[in-house]
């Protein structure tokens, strides 16, 4: 009997009903007058008289518990149905929809294109798996060539350099199917996601994304250039925003040139962004070679143009003071969530 009395007492611990009627069946179940407790006393009514000093108490003590556990559960039923019904207050206000953000590199993608649609240019997309073609041939980069070894590239597929197919190295691959597709003039802006070979560091990441701009037409001049990059600075970084070119290499511009801004952390002081020079490097840029205007069928003696490509990343990190780019791409929402304030 006593381990009998053991079990139930386990079982009645445990029970969690989730509707009154299964609370009415445990009721019937133990307190019924054909239940379980009745049963019990009945069977105690049979043991010797020692053993009924013992069991009269642990049985006086399960038959509390059972009373107990229906006349709680019983009540917690009955507030329960009340709120469902009458008490509820419909004219309370309901709970708020949590918005999520715009991802900073998005944030800062959008106000790049929106200062560039102000000087008219539009916006132009290309694959992220390209040939050997638009990657690299069509921009003059020669077969063989060491520049082809300088952006690391993840081939798909590798034969003789002419059928490689690679995830694209740079947006530049968009102007030449830009140019290839159309006739000038060409005023476009090509956003995108490219790939680099690259163990993956706070300074360094196998992808990224750029900007690509491009203008083509007939006088375009290294003037024309340095005063649109100008205007956009001004606009992304406030006026009085310094910038300054220096010579430099891409198969594709002739001459070539990498555009500085003054440090916008330090002003120019000096600070750990611009490693105390003053100057940081935000872009890549120059007049399109006439080899690749004569690869995309443009007569090169009636049309200049001239080409620029910006990481946003960089950018970014510029504007935001990010110092690890790892952040961009492990989704932490306690580092994205700082961003949600510029929702637009
Ligand atoms: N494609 C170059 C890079 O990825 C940037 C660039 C674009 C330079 C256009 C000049 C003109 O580094």
């Amino acid at each position: 009997m006593q381990s009998k009395i053991d079990l139930y007492t386990t079982e009645i611990q445990r029970f969690e009903p989730k509707t009154a009627e299964e609370l009415e069946s445990f009721r019937i179940k133990f307190l019924g007058t054909k239940g379980i407790i009745k049963d019990l006393f009945d069977e105690f009514k049979a043991v010797s008289p020692e053993e009924k000093r013992v069991l009269g108490k642990v049985l006086n003590q399960f038959k509390q518990l059972a009373e107990q556990k229906y006349t709680d559960l019983k009540e917690s039923f009955e507030t329960k149905q009340e709120k469902s019904s009458s008490e509820q207050d419909f004219t309370l206000p309901g709970s708020g929809m949590e918005l999520g953000g715009r991802h900073p590199l998005s944030l800062v993608r959008k106000e790049i294109l929106e200062i560039f649609k102000r000087l008219g240019f539009v916006v132009a997309e290309g694959p992220e798996i390209e040939d050997d073609w638009h990657n690299f041939s069509a921009l003059n980069f020669p077969e063989e060539h060491p520049a082809r070894d300088m952006q690391d590239t993840f081939f798909i597929k590798k034969n003789s350099g002419k059928d490689d197919i690679a995830l694209r190295t740079h947006t530049s691959s968009v102007q030449v199917r830009l140019m290839e597709a159309g006739k000038p003039p060409f005023r476009a802006l090509m956003p995108g996601r490219v790939y680099r070979n690259e163990a993956i560091s706070a300074r360094a990441h196998c992808f990224f994304h750029q900007i690509e701009g491009l203008y083509v037409d007939e006088n375009v001049s290294f003037a024309d250039l340095k005063q649109t990059l100008y205007y956009f600075v001004q606009e992304l970084y406030g006026e009085g925003t310094k910038v300054r070119f220096r010579p430099s290499f891409f198969p594709f511009t002739e001459p070539s040139a990498e555009m500085d801004i003054s440090c916008t952390i330090c002003k120019g002081d000096g600070c750990q962004m611009c490693k105390h020079s003053g100057w940081v490097e935000i872009l890549g840029c120059g007049m399109i070679d006439p080899n690749v205007l004569e690869n995309v069928g443009i007569d090169s003696k009636k049309y200049s143009g001239f080409a620029f490509g910006m990481g946003i990343e960089r950018i970014t990190n510029l504007k935001y003071q990010i110092k690890d780019l790892r952040l961009f791409s492990e989704n932490d929402v306690r580092f994205l969530k700082q961003f949600q304030s510029e929702l637009i």
